[in-house]
């Protein structure tokens, strides 16, 4: 049997079955081609029939879930299905869920943010050698604290041969992109470009995805040349592309977010490719990817329809047995309801105030934290915090001596970054920030370790997807988290989007199509399926 060809293809016999029944079939199988007709012949109702039936209203060809995004991405990126297994910091997108992606011809981003360089080039070295051929990718991200740290993890991805990054967290054009984007780009014998890496712009504002949606600015390609870091000749060709030809837009995800609904989101994207497109005279395709908020069969079809090229997933997959959360954090994932998180301060970028999307149910953390920022901004320094405020927070919260958190928090960055006690010595504020952020970077750590002494504390990135995938899952295999691998979770949510737009079709034909057909059942999946 062909590969892409399902076992139940052959359509009951007419006359064996009612029109709900046929209806139901056809939905549940959109990979096999039926025809419409008026049944009995001098009534308006439509119906199901195999294909061939005399006199059809309508022939709908079989399809799957290849078909629902933008196919240059298949080809593009060399995978069977427009759907991305997002970058999740901390090596949580470990190897073993990029590689599981990667045999399933499927794309995955290794979470490398927060990873030291020798751990990224480990993970790497791996990848290499397990994915073989098929394609996957990491994530490159924006360092304002430690821009060495960007430049190097190019370095790394130029010359190991990584063709496919995920940059994210840029405010900015930066170098360390155009540099990545741009090297080994060639002209092939017909004079079209080919471009050596693939660089997926992920973005949450129109004035970010304009920059990558232009050619890289002269003076940043300029001086790239002067340093010797691109050619002439890459500089040349470079003038005639924007800097990305993938972009995930991400609304109301887990961790950095603005919140924004992805069907305002994405459409206002979608636009502005055009308006960027006409306004260069792109000629490549741009596809644009819808990132956010999607845990169930209905957003990837939704996020389809609106025009989305592929979509991409994160929370969902940090429960699943490849992810590098701690199965003490997993089980905290798979009891979240869709109302279970919520906004907290972000690590990274404390001091600015910016916020992560974190689930809240059964942990301290985002109450903890956000308690840290509201003294942040009322105090100037530690010694400023009421004795009794810190006598609650060395109790509760560090559970330790503030001196002995200043202590190993020196201790870190006179290696890694003295710069930041240069300026804690000059700025009592500063210190303060260090400290609380030593909570803010440990709660992560205690998440993925599983540390039981510290399990209210777990900061756990996740959006309102977790919460309706379970409910979705609920009372099938996919609701216990031994079952949820990140392939049957991505073949059900794409196919279950196969068989919902199989279902609009059917209205748009006539056919009473009855609401719980939309529903679409997880069940366990041929991994080899098309
Ligand atoms: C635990 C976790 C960690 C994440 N870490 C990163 C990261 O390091 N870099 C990044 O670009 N996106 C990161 N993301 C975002 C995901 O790659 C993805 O874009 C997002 O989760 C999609 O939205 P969803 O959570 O609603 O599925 C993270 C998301 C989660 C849940």
């Amino acid at each position: 049997m062909p590969k892409n060809v399902m076992p139940e293809t052959v359509l009951p016999a007419l006359a064996e079955t009612d029109a709900l029944s046929m209806a139901k079939w056809a939905i549940e199988n959109p990979s096999v081609a039926i025809n419409l007709i008026r049944k009995p012949s001098n009534s308006n109702e439509i119906s199901v029939a195999p294909a061939g039936q005399p006199d059809p209203v309508a022939i709908l060809p079989g399809f799957g879930p290849a078909s629902l995004g933008d196919p240059s991405f298949l080809t593009t990126h060399n995978v069977r299905f427009p759907y991305i297994c997002g970058e999740m910091a901390n090596g949580i997108a470990s190897v073993p869920m990029v590689v599981a992606m990667a045999k399933a011809g499927m794309l995955g981003f290794f979470g490398a943010a927060g990873l030291p360089l020798a751990e990224i080039e480990r993970a790497v070295a791996t990848l290499k050698k397990e994915c073989g051929d098929a394609s996957w990718g990491s994530n490159l991200i924006h360092s304002p604290q430690d821009p060495e740290l960007e430049e190097r993890s190019v370095d790394l991805y130029l010359r190991e041969g990584v063709t496919r990054v995920s940059a994210s967290a840029f405010m900015a054009l930066r170098p360390s992109v155009v540099r990545y984007a741009f090297t080994g780009i060639r002209t092939a014998p017909d004079g079209s470009i080919i471009r050596r890496n693939h660089v997926f712009a992920k973005i949450s504002r129109v004035e970010v995805a304009k920059q990558f949606l232009s050619p890289a600015p002269d003076n940043m390609l300029a001086a790239l040349g002067e340093k010797g870091l691109l050619t002439a000749e890459e500089i040349a060709l470079a003038r005639r592309l924007p800097v990305a030809e993938d972009f995930t837009v991400e609304a109301d995800s887990g961790g950095h977010t603005d919140n924004r609904p992805f069907t305002v989101l994405l459409p206002a994207i979608l636009h502005l490719r055009d308006e960027m497109a006409r306004k260069y005279g792109w000629t490549h395709p741009i596809r644009i990817g819808a990132a956010g908020g999607i845990g169930t069969p209905g957003s990837v079809a939704a996020a389809f329809s609106i025009g989305a090229a592929y979509v991409l997933t994160g929370s969902v997959n940090q429960s699943a047995i490849e992810s590098a959360l701690s199965p003490a954090g997993k089980k905290l994932l798979t009891q979240a309801a869709a109302t279970d998180v919520m906004m907290a301060p972000a690590a990274d970028m404390f001091e600015l105030g910016v916020k992560v999307q974190v689930l809240k149910r059964a942990t301290f953390f985002a109450a903890r934290a956000s308690k840290l920022y509201e003294l942040y901004i009322r105090h100037d320094s530690l010694e400023q915090i009421p004795a009794d405020t810190m006598k609650t927070l060395e109790r509760d919260v560090f559970k330790r001596p503030v001196a002995e958190i200043w202590a190993e928090t020196e201790k870190f960055f006179q290696v890694r970054m003295p710069h930041e006690m240069e300026r804690a010595a000059r700025e009592p504020k500063h210190r303060m920030a260090l400290v609380f952020r030593w909570y803010l970077h440990f709660s992560s750590r205690w998440a993925i370790s599983g540390e039981p002494t510290r399990q209210v504390d777990y900061q756990i990135w996740c959006g309102p997807a977790m919460g309706v995938f379970n409910q979705w899952v609920a009372g099938t295999f996919l609701e216990k988290a031994e079952n949820r691998t990140v392939v049957q979770i991505a073949l059900n949510m794409m196919h279950g989007a196969a068989s919902i737009v199989r279902a609009n079709q059917l209205r748009t034909f006539g056919v009473n199509v009855p609401a719980e057909l939309f529903n679409y059942a997880p069940r366990v999946l041929d991994e080899s399926r098309g």
